[in-house]
């Protein structure tokens, strides 16, 4: 079971041979993938030889083969953890019923609904990120974004291959409309808007693998506890591949800082412009980016309150993030938890039904996780020498989702007024200013082991490679 059949036309260890009426319906959507892939993936990058890493079996160990591969011919497949023997659902109005293997008729819109939303996001994420590799600050880089991006293809195929298997006719339209929207685009965009927002420089790249890659690993974390086991075995597979993705993001950033610091030592000051001047990116500006990936990913969690978090997670659909580590009752119907909302001018706290707040909890776990990288990066500044530490804002700040949306309140907490807002926008948020020089500062390097001047090598390689290695061969 965990060893991958690369013989057939579309890599998988789900036995596709089989069933040929599946098999035949998605080798029929893989020519309409790949032309997607032609139109909508990386710029300019189908000739080039990309060293990437390919799932050859789905056990813990050396599931990742390397080697150079033009990514048109990546071998995109369906992969699947192995099933655990008389899995339980464990968590809802189920709980202790054996796990379904099938789609309850019941729940059938719900589920389509989440595979469909979680799907939608992975072409979006290569749409946003295309024109990227033109402007690569080194082979290590681009390869990295490569990687990312053949990957968050194969998330696409995971959950259409779910969609083609188990929801039908409607499952089938469904995966051809999943090639059809398009991020950013008016008239058919992608369904959740940090999806439709543009990544224009690599900063923001980095910024997005760390804080939106990482919402995609508590929305995978939570289908893992599904009780529809197809989805949760899908799911399980897909945070192996995540785990790259938010390394690349936080090693990123991390580059950016050393740097950054690098100079502020050098010159032996931390003025904004005239670190700008040297042509690395000062701290407050890598400040506003955090503020703004942060809170545009958060909205992601969904409203505070919501009766549809509540009904998907009595019916089995979606858990919380580490269900079986928690040691409560896993039904939650008489428990409370606390979400804010603003009151006469200032931020309270108001106790509401637990599973109603299901996406607050899921938001409150993600950023616990996501403040340990901040930290990681504070340790550069520090071991620097420098008085500057970064934080992320407070989650009622810049918010467009739920109870707190529109409401203005300043990253530290506070609730401030439309004039107030208006004044310190620029020094919370990128301003136009920001994006500006941040894109100046992108150009594109080829040359293997050199790096852009705004960037720090990596302390390693990938796969035990030196950093000098040829990652990418432009051909
Ligand atoms: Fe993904
Ligand atoms: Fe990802």
């Amino acid at each position: 079971m965990s060893t991958i059949d690369y013989q057939e036309k579309i890599p998988n260890n789900v036995n596709l041979s089989e069933d040929r009426t599946l098999k035949r319906a998605l080798e029929h959507w893989q020519p309409n993938y790949l032309n997607w892939w032609q139109d909508m993936g990386p710029d300019g990058s189908h000739g080039f030889d990309v060293y990437l890493r390919t799932a050859v079996s789905v056990d813990p160990q050396g599931w990742a083969q390397f080697g150079h591969v033009k990514m048109p011919d990546y071998r995109w497949g369906i992969f699947l953890n192995p099933a655990e023997q008389d899995r339980k659902i464990h968590f809802g109005d189920h709980k202790g019923e054996a796990a379904w293997q099938d789609v309850p008729g019941e729940y059938r819109a719900n589920l389509r609904r989440i595979i469909v939303t979680q799907g939608d996001t992975e072409p979006a994420s290569v749409e946003q990120q295309r024109h990227l590799g033109l402007t690569a600050p080194s082979q290590y880089d681009l390869r990295n974004l490569f990687q990312v991006n053949v990957e968050e293809g194969r998330h696409l195929w995971a959950m259409v291959y779910l969609l083609h298997k188990y929801f039908g006719r409607d499952g089938r339209e469904e995966g051809e409309a999943l090639l059809e929207r398009r991020s950013g685009q008016e008239d058919n965009p992608r369904i959740l808007q940090a999806f439709n927002e543009p990544t224009p420089d690599w900063l923001s790249f980095y910024m997005f693998t760390y804080f939106t890659d990482r919402d995609g690993k508590f929305q995978l974390c939570a289908l893992a506890e599904s009780s529809f086991d197809p989805l949760a075995r899908t799911t399980k597979f897909m945070l192996t591949e995540e785990a790259h993705h938010m390394f690349v993001g936080e090693s990123g950033v991390s580059r950016v800082i050393q740097r950054t610091c690098q100079v502020i030592n050098d010159l032996k000051t931390d003025d904004p412009a005239k670190i700008r001047a040297a042509g690395v990116i000062d701290l407050p500006t890598i400040q506003r980016y955090i503020n703004f990936h942060f809170s545009v990913t958060i909205d992601l969690f969904g409203a505070d309150e919501s009766s549809n978090a509540a009904t998907f997670y009595t019916t089995g659909l979606k858990g919380r993030y580490e269900e079986g580590k928690r040691t409560d009752d896993h039904v939650l119907k008489n428990d409370s938890y606390k979400v804010l909302e603003v009151r006469n001018g200032q931020l309270v706290e108001k106790e509401v039904p637990m599973l109603n707040a299901l996406n607050e909890v899921l938001r409150d776990d993600y950023i616990k996780d996501s403040i340990g990288g901040v930290d990681r990066w504070n340790k550069v500044i520090e071991k620097a020498g420098i008085p500057f530490r970064l934080s992320v804002p407070h989650k009622a700040f810049h918010r467009n989702i739920g109870s707190l949306s529109g409401a203005k309140v300043s990253p530290q907490g506070q609730v401030v007024s439309q004039a107030e807002w208006d004044a310190y926008v620029d020094k919370w948020l990128p301003s136009v200013g920001d994006r500006q020089f941040v894109a100046s500062l992108m150009g594109r390097v080829t040359d293997a082991g050199k790096f852009a001047n705004w960037i720090a090598p990596p302390v390693m390689g990938i796969n035990r490679q030196p950093v000098d290695f040829e990652y990418v061969r432009f051909n």
